[in-house]
């Protein structure tokens, strides 16, 4: 797999830093955007430029993280070719990428914590797409 790219605010630093390690011991790459530090930044600065990179092609997967997720998910929906997926549960990591084909996972940091948020990063990067109708209903709504 290509680097994954990952960002955050000041609420998300910690837990993007947490992230970082855990994606480097399994092996992954890792393309930071930011923030560097814990002074107070605008989650959409961040959130574009992770997934700006998506959009253009030169990520394959994202991850960003702020104090809800909410903030980060709006943003990053807002590019034609990102499907951003909120998942503070392991559920949703699951099926955002089963059925949804989620390309960038967006965690709360102040929600969850660095086990739960363990768990969800390894299941979002392992668990393939299914395709078959869950393609068909993609293709509804993607690049409209
Ligand atoms: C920052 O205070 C907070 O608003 C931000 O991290 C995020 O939760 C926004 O949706």
């Amino acid at each position: 797999m290509r680097p994954i790219a990952i960002g955050s605010d000041h609420a998300g630093y910690d837990l993007k830093e947490t992230v970082k390690k855990q994606l480097s011991e399994l092996g992954y790459e890792v393309g930071d955007f930011g923030p560097d530090g814990t002074e107070s930044v605008d989650y959409p600065d961040y959130g574009i430029k992770v997934a700006g990179g998506i959009d253009r092609g030169e990520y394959d997967r994202g991850i960003l993280i702020c104090g809800t997720g909410l903030g980060m998910s709006m943003v990053a929906n807002r590019f034609n070719g990102v499907r951003a997926a909120l998942c503070n549960d392991l559920f949703s990591a699951m099926m955002s990428r089963r059925h949804n084909d989620a390309n960038i996972l967006v965690m709360g940091g102040r929600v969850i914590g660095s086990g739960l948020s363990a768990q969800i990063v390894r299941t979002w990067l392992e668990t393939p797409f299914e395709g078959g109708r869950h393609k068909a209903r993609l293709e509804k709504f993607c690049n409209l």
